[in-house]
């Protein structure tokens, strides 16, 4: 399920599509080892690192893309990581539910922008993705920038592992990744309007608003799958919807996603599921603001200028206003939105100027979670803080309110999103994937 991501300042991550990715993988790999002292050009290793087609054949080879954006060239390789299962050739420490990381490498002529990071980012992602409960590689003492992004990302040393190969010393760090809320969390804090049973799966039906309120949660496996199908099919055709089934690692049967990919559906959204733990605590460790001064005041914290910040227990016009009018263009249905968004206990923060609402989101709760939900910020008033100080306010309301742990879900494409999540401290959790017929 591998997603396409930007997250790098103009980069895109992706599994190397290409023959000319793969070998333009090899390159940057025996450039940014060369650059960096690693290995002279002699050095029979140096073939291994070359030979990314090997990689891509027995591993996961992600490649990041770049430059891309409005008038960009060509994009071509500019960085490069892969990943292992255990019992893959290329994992060397990996054990039973571990991924191993190997060979992250980025041009020389792209270092600084953040090519390193949005690899790994997409990496963990990935590694969720594919069930690892850990995410394992080794390093060097000498490569002290890395360590410092593998800090930041959540990598912890694990010297118990280390060894001394060949005269040289490898040190081993962990990545673990955050406990999941898992669907029945997920789908409490947005419940579709109505819910079908359909021999075990959850057949969704909203009006065809949103996704998440319109798709099948495939939990639990049918006697006859074929007949399955065909019944939820009928449900969502007989209302003039497509069919959406919502298949990630908890879907039932196994192979469910191939089984419908053959049957004509097609992948249409790879979503992340991002976890916040230890809600109270900025991302930088620090004490949380005080939400009652913060709020009393009416103020964002954080933001310059009169914006100012209400919450309410329930979503008012102007609110969906912001929220659909960029989900949805001018002509969603209101009503519709607010028995969607109103299906669940929740806090609806508004972000307003003198202009009127500026920005919201929602923040709804499930046992000790809180489900960030309908992020938006209009157009005009982006890359302000408002999205960061949405966020944060939103994650004080559910701390204030008992809630623990926090998730939500963004495309893995979601550039602006991602950044900005990523940036507070939230990390993948779980991934899966919207397929539509
Ligand atoms: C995502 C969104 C809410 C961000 O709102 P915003 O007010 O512009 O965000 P902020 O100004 O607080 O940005 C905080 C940080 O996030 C990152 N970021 C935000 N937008 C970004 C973008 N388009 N590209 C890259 N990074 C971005 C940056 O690191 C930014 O910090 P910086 O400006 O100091 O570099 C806004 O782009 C939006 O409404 N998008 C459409 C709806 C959506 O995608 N919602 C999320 C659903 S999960």
């Amino acid at each position: 399920m591998t997603a396409l991501t930007e997250q790098g300042r103009g980069v895109r991550v992706r599994a190397a599509a290409t023959p000319a990715e793969i070998a333009g993988a090899g390159e940057v790999t025996v450039a940014a080892y060369l650059s960096d002292g690693l290995l002279t050009a002699e050095h029979p290793y140096t073939r291994e690192l070359r030979d990314a087609a090997r990689r891509a054949a027995e591993a996961t080879l992600l490649v990041a893309l770049g430059p891309v954006g409005p008038g960009s060239a060509e994009p071509s390789v500019v960085g490069t990581l892969t990943l292992a299962r255990h019992g893959s050739p290329w994992a060397e420490f990996a054990q039973p539910g571990e991924v191993e990381l190997r060979m992250l490498a980025v041009d020389p002529g792209a270092r600084g922008r953040g090519v390193g990071e949005a690899l790994l980012r997409s990496a963990l992602g990935e590694a969720v993705a594919l069930g690892a409960h850990r995410v394992v590689l080794s390093t060097l003492d000498s490569m002290r920038t890395a360590h410092r992004l593998y800090g930041r990302l959540g990598f912890v040393a694990a010297p118990a592992r280390d060894r001394h190969e060949h005269g040289i010393d490898l040190r081993v760090l962990e990545w673990t990744p955050p406990l999941a809320p898992g669907v029945a969390v997920e789908a409490a804090t947005w419940p579709p309007l109505e819910v079908v049973d359909v021999d075990g799966w959850r057949v969704g039906i909203s009006g065809g608003f949103t996704r998440r309120a319109n798709s099948v949660l495939p939990l639990a496996e049918p006697g006859d799958v074929a007949d399955a199908l065909a019944r939820v099919e009928r449900c969502y055709g007989e209302r003039g919807l497509p069919t959406v089934f919502r298949v990630g690692r908890e879907s039932r049967p196994d192979g469910l996603r191939d089984l419908l990919l053959a049957r004509g559906y097609a992948p249409v959204a790879v979503t992340d599921v991002l976890v916040l733990d230890g809600l109270g605590l900025t991302p930088d460790g620090g004490a949380s603001s005080d939400p009652t001064t913060d709020l009393a005041s009416g103020m964002l914290p954080g933001v310059i200028g009169d914006v100012a910040l209400d919450i309410a227990d329930a979503p008012d016009e102007a609110w969906l206003t912001c929220w659909t009018g960029v989900k949805a263009g001018a002509s969603a249905d209101l009503d519709l939105a607010r028995r969607i968004v109103t299906g669940s206990r929740a806090a609806y923060l508004s972000a307003r100027d003198d202009t009127g609402v500026v920005g919201v989101i929602r923040a709804a709760f499930a046992d000790d979670w809180a489900g960030l939900s309908c992020l938006t910020v209009v157009p005009a008033a982006r890359r302000r803080g408002l999205g960061r100080a949405l966020t944060r306010a939103a994650l004080d309301v559910a701390a204030r309110s008992g809630a623990r742990r926090s998730f939500l879900q963004v495309e893995a494409g979601n550039v602006g999103a991602g950044a900005l999540y990523a940036q507070m401290g939230f990390q993948p959790a779980d991934r899966y994937c919207y397929v539509e017929r």
